[in-house]
């Protein structure tokens, strides 16, 4: 063998060192728990051939508890750049078969790179986690990692999407940095997410709590609101984050990627038209009217198992991303809470940060009255939304589709915040309050004439409870038939996109947080 053969054999096995991560014994633990390597997952989420892998031969150097004995080629985290549907991407995945997937200061070095990277070059990060957080061996080396890390993420906030993904037992530090980004997906039953596990739980304030219960996808989802996402295993979480960079364009600077339909942008649908019930007090399915008026049936939801009065999510109109905001009549009658509050306002500002058009479906009979909601600060949380639209520069277009009560009005990207165009359709309801009650409180001395209270309540429709006298005013812009409601909104979408709107010169607002 001569001697550049030898050095090329020397490099093949490093290589295969490398890519072995903590040895054929991890690897078949990790895939015993249901779950892929790190490399298997990244051959999962780019486009087939692209990933290209950086500092694959870093190791670490502490050397505290002999650990100068112990070093993996990597060091438990797999780093670099690839694509998905052609477009730049930058992506870290934790390596569990090494120290857990453990941040030492070597492979947190790792990260920064690539993080740095992205923000040079205007493209996202993804970071797929499958870690115990800070190496415990390291102590303030890795705590530093950390923060440095969290740091990048504060800066790269609205400027370049980050996506994180939940991929196995993550605690610390790894569930820190995937808080400050913009989308978290956890996988069912092999993914959690905890800044103390069950164990420390249980001395500290001896409640006993499975992992499961404590952090799983599904806590995560639809109690803590943590989480936006879930896939049933790590191949469907990747093909979802492939599926959610559709809508997102590389950098702040970027309009998100068109993508031609088939769809007709004039289809009518007739019925439509018959959505609405006659009674106020019968729910329906906004959900029905979001799939019939987007590109292909094609809604991808965020958050759908949490605040479920709220719905929120991407879709296409005439082949654009837009983001829906659309209150939930199906579901508490689409009243706005806390949960939906914050659910919305998050997603409002990750639209109007990365340059897509607001869409807001508007039925909401008002903030939810109660105990539970005024201690739980429904006043701060509640104004986050409203300071979320307002501050918004995006294109904003509202429908009202029925009810449209009190603050939740003014509140729901209405004309007084700054959106582009508001629709109503002929059964919308905008008012203080809806009939009754609003005649409860004006007539309270006459509420034993049952005549005079009906027909209090029949005039106080007719004046209030429709669309034409904020129609009068020019807070409505069209009153538009259900079965149009598509070609009305791509029609506004075209009319809005080369708006062209700056906030007055700040440092930052202050956001009610
Ligand atoms: C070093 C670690 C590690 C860590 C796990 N390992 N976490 N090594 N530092 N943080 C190692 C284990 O020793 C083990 O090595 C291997 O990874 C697999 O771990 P297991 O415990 O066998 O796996 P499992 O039972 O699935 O439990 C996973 C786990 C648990 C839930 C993550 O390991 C755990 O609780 N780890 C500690 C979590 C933690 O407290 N981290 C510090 C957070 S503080 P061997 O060689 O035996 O296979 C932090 C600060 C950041 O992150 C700042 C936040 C604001």
């Amino acid at each position: 063998m001569s001697n550049t053969e030898e050095k090329y054999r020397l490099f093949e096995e490093k290589n295969k060192i490398a890519e072995l991560g903590g040895g054929q014994d991890r690897i078949d633990k990790q895939h015993a728990a249901g779950r892929k390597t790190a490399r298997e997952r990244i051959d999962l989420l780019f486009d087939p051939g692209t990933f290209v892998e950086l500092d694959k031969f870093v190791t670490h150097r502490a050397t505290d508890f002999d650990l100068e004995k112990t070093k993996f080629l990597g060091d438990g985290v797999v780093s670099g750049y690839g694509k998905i549907d052609g477009r730049l991407m930058y992506v870290f995945a934790q390596d569990f078969t090494v120290f857990g997937g453990s941040l030492s200061r070597a492979n947190a070095d790792k990260i920064i790179k690539v993080m740095d990277l992205a923000m040079k070059m205007g493209a996202p990060v993804i970071g797929l986690n499958d870690s115990g957080g800070a190496r415990i061996q390291e102590g303030v080396e890795s705590l530093a990692g950390y923060a440095d890390i969290f740091y990048r993420n504060v800066m790269s906030s609205g400027v370049i999407p980050q996506i994180s993904a939940i991929l196995g037992p993550c605690a610390g530090g790894a569930v820190y940095s995937p808080a400050i980004t913009d989308f978290i997906m956890m996988v069912k039953e092999s993914s959690y997410m905890f800044v103390t596990g069950p164990d420390v739980i249980k001395t500290v304030t001896h409640e006993e709590v499975t992992k499961e219960e404590l952090g799983g996808a599904m806590t995560h989802n639809s109690k803590s609101g943590v989480a936006h996402l879930t896939a049933d295993d790590d191949e469907q979480a990747m093909m979802m984050i492939r599926e959610l960079m559709s809508f997102l364009p590389s950098n702040n600077l970027e309009d998100p990627p068109f993508k031609m339909s088939s769809d007709d942008v004039n289809r009518e649908d007739k019925k439509l038209n018959d959505l609405i019930p006659d009674d106020p007090n019968k729910p329906y399915d906004m959900k029905e009217l979001i799939l019939s008026v987007i590109d292909d049936k094609h809604f991808f939801e965020i958050m759908p198992f949490f605040a479920q009065n709220m719905i929120i999510g991407f879709a296409r109109l005439g082949g654009k991303p837009v983001g829906i905001v659309a209150n939930q009549p199906a579901m508490l009658a689409g009243v706005l809470d806390i949960d939906a509050s914050t659910k919305a306002a998050r997603f409002v500002r990750f639209c109007d940060a990365f340059n897509i058009p607001l869409i807001t479906l508007e039925d909401v009979p008002g903030f939810l009255p109660g105990t539970a909601q005024e201690f739980g600060g429904i006043i701060k949380h509640g104004a986050k939304l409203l300071y979320a639209f307002a501050e918004a520069t995006v294109p904003k277009i509202t429908l009202i589709t029925r009810k449209a009560y009190g603050g939740a009005y003014d509140v729901m990207s209405s004309k007084h915040i700054g959106a582009d165009l508001n629709f109503a359709y002929p059964s919308a309801e905008i008012a203080v309050m809806g009939s009754a009650g609003a005649v409860n409180i004006i007539h309270r001395t006459k509420l034993g004439d049952q005549t005079f209270i009906d027909s209090a309540i029949e005039d106080y429709k007719n004046n209030f409870a429709s669309p034409y006298k904020a129609a009068q005013m020019g807070y409505i812009d069209e009153i538009i038939y259900p079965k149009d409601t598509r070609k009305k909104l791509i029609q506004a979408l075209e009319m809005t996109q080369n708006k062209s709107k700056t906030n007055p010169a700040k440092k930052h607002g202050n956001i009610p947080l």
